[in-house]
């Protein structure tokens, strides 16, 4: 993991001796807002951590501005090819989808953020942990369980829980404060953006009725506004994980950053729908998962071709249980893990190349192989080259078909 870091004057160890508290800082409104509200009403030195998980570069320089805000310590941890390989990786052998459509984009990226807090705090001495979540959704629970999964004795300060101020009363206790602030046109909505896909709520889609406007959508293109050619992709798997992208082989944060690219392009992978949270409300959710919707389909190919069946069917299952798992906030937890055992082990031959079609939003298999392949043309073919017994299939119906047979006659005497 690399890290960059940026220093106040009177240097890491604060004033005098106050207690410090690492904050989870994004750069936006309600943690710059945070920096100051921390310092005055707990009394604590701030330590800002922003944690790059693949989200589009803000182009400002959010790292200074903690610092100008009151940090006295602000540092960038880029967290990119961890989230890759412990977190997207697993939940792409699992097809992890919540409620069967949401890739848990952002679901996923949470304990990877608690738990690289954790490492912080016990680098910099600090007994505090502050994050940005409201007391509504999800997150809050996947931090303040993740975070004491990793170590029990932290103290959690979530800010936007205890304080009721609106986003108006946030710019103005900013401005009465000398608070700088980058105030965004996105920032009418509540956003979380990284490599696996990037969400969108509030603001105007908090009406159930109305279609995203234009401005929600940031990485991928209207499908009408797609391209009339389609356009086609080689994803090549090792044991589950992706390795290749037509034909190169490359890293997976690579990949994934190329495949955002070209399926956004394309249209491909916009949802939106009601979704159920943990803490019981429903809530209109926008999400943008371009490289997540194109791979999950691709893995899904691969495995139909390179599992057996009974292995595919209780395998969904499983995968149901563990997108619920990493939702509900329990990554940490000795069930995902089991979950991940049982799955890798399903993944030793899902090894091969899926060939996709993308084109005006849909992302559509069309062609597959593997040198694992359980998909033998002498067994299913019409053509002359057939291997299989066709005379095999009478014996075979007759022990298949015999108990409803059975059923059947003793029916029919009463
Ligand atoms: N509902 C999604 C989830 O719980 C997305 C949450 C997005 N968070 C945000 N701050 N916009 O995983």
């Amino acid at each position: 993991m690399k890290t960059a870091c940026a220093d106040r004057e009177r240097g890491s160890k604060g004033k005098g001796n106050r207690e410090k508290v690492v904050l989870a800082y994004s750069g936006g409104l309600d943690t710059s807002v945070a920096i100051r509200w921390i310092m005055e009403k707990y009394d604590l030195d701030v330590i800002a951590v922003a944690i790059n998980v693949g989200q589009v570069p803000g182009g400002d320089d959010i790292i200074a501005r903690a610092v100008r805000n009151g940090a006295v310590k602000a540092q960038l941890v880029d967290a990119k090819e961890e989230l890759v390989s412990e977190y997207i990786w697993p939940a792409l052998k699992a097809n992890a989808m919540y409620q069967n459509i949401y890739p848990l984009s952002t679901a996923i990226a949470r304990p990877l953020i608690a738990k690289t807090l954790v490492e912080v705090a016990k680098k910099e001495g600090a007994r505090y942990i502050a994050h940005g979540c409201t007391g509504k959704g999800n997150d809050q629970v996947r931090f303040d369980v993740g975070i004491a999964s990793m170590d029990p004795d932290i103290r959690i300060i979530a800010p936007m829980r205890e304080w009721v101020m609106t986003r108006e009363e946030e710019i103005e206790y900013a401005d009465a404060n000398n608070i700088e602030i980058v105030i965004k046109k996105e920032g009418l909505y509540s956003r979380d953006d990284n490599l696996w896909g990037a969400s969108c709520e509030a603001g105007m889609l908090e009406d159930a009725w109305v279609e995203p406007p234009k401005e929600v959508w940031t990485h991928t293109v209207d499908p009408a506004e797609a391209p009339d050619q389609p356009e086609y992709i080689e994803i090549e798997f090792e044991a589950g994980i992706p390795v290749g992208l037509n034909g190169r082989r490359m890293r997976g944060v690579e990949l994934i950053e190329m495949l955002r690219d070209t399926a956004g392009r394309n249209g491909v992978g916009r949802i939106d729908h009601i979704e159920d949270r943990l803490v019981g409300i429903k809530s209109r959710e926008v999400y943008e998962c371009p490289a997540s919707v194109t791979l999950i389909t691709a893995h899904r190919a691969m495995e139909a071709m390179t599992l057996t069946k009974d292995v595919i069917e209780f395998k969904r299952g499983i995968e149901q249980k563990f997108s619920e798992i990493v939702y509900n906030g329990l990554w940490f937890g000795g069930l995902r893990e089991a979950i991940n055992a049982f799955i890798d082990k399903t993944q030793k031959y899902v090894t091969g190349t899926i060939r996709m079609k993308l084109h005006k939003g849909n992302c559509v298999v069309v062609g597959r192989r593997s040198p694992y392949s359980l998909y033998d043309t002498g067994l299913s073919t019409y053509g002359k080259d057939n291997s299989f017994d066709h005379s095999s299939a009478v014996g075979f119906i007759y022990c298949w078909g015999l108990p409803d047979k059975t059923a059947a006659i003793a029916h029919k005497k009463k």
